[in-house]
């Protein structure tokens, strides 16, 4: 008896949840405190780019990054976040483009990184140079191979 009334409880909680919206097919899922203060953090700042000296291809891959990357949460979370690395962008777009629903196909996907790669050397550059500073020798090469591919492909264009 006792069971039963504990499962009917559990019913209930899950019936409520529904109720609320907070089935577990949201995109929010719960978060540990650390992620969850980094991240309330990133959302305090702005939640646009100002991209006008940008060029043109890099500004047309921010609009694809603004349309997508505000599905689920603010612009401002990757904004301000402290992700400046081409390993670190790779490693976040893949994360979010596997998320349920994302609609993010590769084509998007390199597109909103090689903006995120662009806008972190030019607008995150203190932050990216005292990482590329603390980094390996072998992972420095690499970062600056990969941010230089990126600045020749969109640079004068
Ligand atoms: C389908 C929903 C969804 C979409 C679309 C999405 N995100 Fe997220 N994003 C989340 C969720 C959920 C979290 C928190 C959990 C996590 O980090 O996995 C998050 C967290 C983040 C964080 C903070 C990570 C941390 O732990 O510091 C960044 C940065 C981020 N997203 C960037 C992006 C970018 C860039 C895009 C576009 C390519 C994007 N998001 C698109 C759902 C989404």
């Amino acid at each position: 008896m006792r069971m039963n009334n504990r499962f009917g409880l559990f019913l209930l909680g899950v019936a409520a949840m529904a109720a609320l919206g907070a089935t577990p097919a949201r995109a929010e899922d719960p978060l540990d405190a650390e992620t969850k203060a980094r991240i309330d953090r990133y959302e305090k700042g702005p939640a646009a780019i100002d991209v006008a000296k940008y060029p043109q291809g890099i500004q047309d891959n921010y609009e694809i990054f603004s349309q997508k990357c505000t599905q689920c949460h603010k612009l401002s979370r990757p904004v301000n976040c402290d992700y400046v690395l081409p390993d670190e962008w790779s490693r976040y777009v893949k994360r979010m483009m596997r998320k349920p629903g994302s609609g993010i196909d590769s084509a998007d996907g390199k597109k909103i990184y090689e903006f995120l790669v662009y806008d972190s050397s030019v607008r995150k550059k203190t932050m990216l140079d005292d990482k590329l500073a603390k980094a390996t020798a072998t992972d420095k090469t690499d970062a600056e191979a990969k941010i230089k591919e990126i600045h020749d492909k969109y640079d004068g264009k």
